[in-house]
């Protein structure tokens, strides 16, 4: 069996020293926050595999039927040889586009990335085992805090897929597509996928589905929190709570509490009260506007070269060339 490598830049040490830090200044802020990469332990990884067929959930089906139609034109613009994908999880849909640069021609290494390295390591090593021609290397790092660790050389692509840029705040977001493009050279691609902005009575149900797999994942940061850090919450006592805020034209997902307590986080020497009905925000998911992100893309020096989207325009994939 083909195995792929791991590079691992963000070790267990580095994320409980992340998580201590996180939870420390949200925990104590006047509006109670948690950043969303907090979600992704291996339950939470698994829990969101399964979000992404619930029938609620639009995005991962859309993109994915969007990819099927146009890979060939992607592979074609870009002529690969190396595709990084950052925050790939189980890479899913990357098969599609390692199937289509492999048949044009010039494609030689994968790099996924993530923060999961549960998931990572298992999508990875499955990955090289049904591309055996295909060099796997794996990077398990944080991409809101550095992109300097992902190889140069070869002429690359960066993909990042499913709409996750939307789950960085607005200023995390311009920093992100800087650094994306500080760590590709002049004439190297990024295929950006997002999801629009779309009617909310379709919208909040794919973060509020009736299975309540959502509402498992929400809380799941709350178990992160217990075995990382010997909090003792009881997640049961948090509700889930997910609204489109029409202004900033995103979904943010929140955790309620359910009455008033006090929470202990061992580690941290900290006791966190909630006020009954008090909510904790866990995560924006920010849907966009075609022009909107077409100029965020530029001023990160970025030229749009592509935009694809769904007949019912639920999601687009941009492919934009650094400049
Ligand atoms: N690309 C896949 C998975 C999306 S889920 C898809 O389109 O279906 C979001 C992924 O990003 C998860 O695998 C999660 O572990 C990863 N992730 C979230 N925050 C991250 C961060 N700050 N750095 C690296 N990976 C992150
Ligand atoms: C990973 N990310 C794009 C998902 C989203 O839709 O924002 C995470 C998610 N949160 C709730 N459901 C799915």
């Amino acid at each position: 069996m083909t195995s792929a490598t791991l590079e691992i830049h963000l070790t267990d040490d580095d994320l409980t020293a992340g998580l201590r830090s996180d939870v420390r200044r949200g925990l104590t802020a006047e509006q109670k926050w948690l950043p969303p990469k907090w979600f992704y332990d291996a339950r939470g990884s698994e829990l969101f595999e399964q979000i992404t067929q619930l029938p609620e959930y639009y995005p991962t089906r859309t993109e994915r039927a969007l990819l099927e139609q146009v890979v060939g034109e992607i592979a074609k613009i870009a002529q690969a040889e190396v595709l990084v994908e950052l925050g790939a999880g189980s890479a899913a849909k990357t098969r599609l586009l390692l199937e289509a640069l492999t048949a044009e021609g010039p494609l030689k290494t994968y790099v996924p990335q993530d923060v999961s390295v549960a998931a990572l390591s298992a999508s990875a090593n499955e990955v090289a085992t049904e591309f055996p021609g295909l060099s796997v290397h794996g990077v398990v790092s944080d991409f809101t805090a550095t992109l300097d660790n992902l190889p140069r050389g070869g002429r690359r692509m960066i993909a990042f897929l499913g709409g996750t840029i939307g789950n960085l705040v607005p200023a995390e977001r311009a920093q992100f597509l800087a650094d994306v493009h500080d760590v590709l050279e002049p004439g190297e691609q990024l295929l950006l996928g997002a999801g629009l902005v779309i009617d909310p009575a379709v919208l909040v149900p794919a973060y509020d589905d009736a299975a309540g797999v959502t509402a498992e994942f929400n809380r799941n940061v709350l178990h992160v929190l217990n075995a990382r850090l010997g909090a003792n919450f009881v997640p049961e006592k948090f509700a889930h709570v997910a609204v489109w805020d029409a202004q900033n034209e995103w979904i943010e997902m929140r955790l309620e509490a359910t009455e008033a307590m006090s929470v202990t986080i061992a580690d941290l020497d900290l006791a966190v009260d909630f006020a009954a009905g008090e909510q904790l925000r866990t995560e924006i998911s920010a849907k966009f506007r075609r022009d909107g992100l077409e100029n965020e893309l530029a001023a990160a020096g970025f030229a749009t070269e592509r935009r694809w989207t769904d007949p019912q325009e639920r999601f687009a994939l941009w492919l934009a060339e650094r400049r």
